[in-house]
């Protein structure tokens, strides 16, 4: 791992392997170590770069909101510290989804491909994102502990729960180690971001949609209507998982990913 520039910001980046650049954006309120089992399978045959977001893990907090679009601009300013001007295949999860579709409206002919994990086009509800801003409050007042209590659940499928409380564990760790400044800051983005759905026909890059099973926070049908609209897109869903796909069921995931970039990278 190393800190990195990012325009006016540090941002803490993993760079392993060589061959087509991929980009891991993580999510909330999580950082690039749940895609361990990815860096380690895909960086045999590509570039795999997996940055903590700004104000998770080991990266610059900034206090205030910051928004999708910002994390967006993070992304692109980071790829220019290490060096990367060829097209990217850009891979995010949830809130890393929501980047990834900011990334593609500001920066498409950076891309070579897209994959949106477990995520949403929509925009929040009012009442979703009033009930963020209280979030928000609570954070900044108590810490991260009641935000664990109330995601962890929604991650894992039942499944996963019962048979791995080790994972379970292991990103509660995570959320109560992240920064409550850094947590609110992306709460409050998120609250904002905006609608992509009736930008979603516009895709017209290689796409790949993935979700798992017992997605409870973006659900199976709804990830399929992001996958019918987007022209190029492939539809997968992953057995046994939840909300957190890849570290759920690694290999399922590692597959459908492996495929992917093997057509985007032979260009088929
Ligand atoms: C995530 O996993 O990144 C979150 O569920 C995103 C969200 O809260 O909308």
């Amino acid at each position: 791992m190393r800190r990195a520039r990012a325009g006016q910001f540090e941002l803490q980046v993993l760079s392993r392997g060589r061959g087509m650049p991929v980009l891991l954006v993580h999510g909330f309120p999580l950082d690039h170590s749940m895609w361990d089992a990815q860096i380690a399978h895909l960086s045999q045959r590509w570039q795999i770069i997996a940055p903590d977001l700004r104000g998770f893990g080991g990266s610059q907090v900034t206090s205030g909101t910051v928004t999708m679009e910002q994390m967006a601009d993070d992304l692109a300013a980071l790829a220019d510290t290490l060096g990367i001007d060829e097209p990217i295949v850009l891979c995010g999860l949830s809130m890393g989804g929501y980047v990834a579709l900011e990334f593609w409206r500001k920066y498409a002919a950076r891309l070579r491909g897209l994959v949106l994990c477990d995520t949403r086009a929509a925009a929040d509800t009012p009442e979703a994102a009033a009930g963020r801003l209280e979030t928000v409050e609570r954070v900044l007042r108590e810490g991260n502990e009641p935000l664990a209590d109330a995601m962890l659940p929604k991650l894992f499928a039942p499944a996963t729960l019962k048979n791995h409380p080790n994972l379970y564990a292991l990103e509660r760790q995570k959320i109560l180690a992240a920064h409550p400044e850094g947590v609110a800051a992306a709460l409050g983005g998120m609250a904002t971001r905006r609608d992509f759905r009736d930008e979603l026909a516009n895709i017209s890059l290689p796409a790949l949609v993935i979700v798992g099973e017992h997605d409870s926070i973006s659900t199976v049908d709804e990830m399929r209507s992001i996958a019918k609209a987007i022209a190029a897109a492939e539809f997968v869903i992953i057995p046994g998982s939840g909300h957190m796909t890849p570290l759920e069921n690694p290999d399922g995931f590692n597959e459908a990913i492996e495929l992917f970039l093997t057509r985007v990278e032979r260009g088929s």
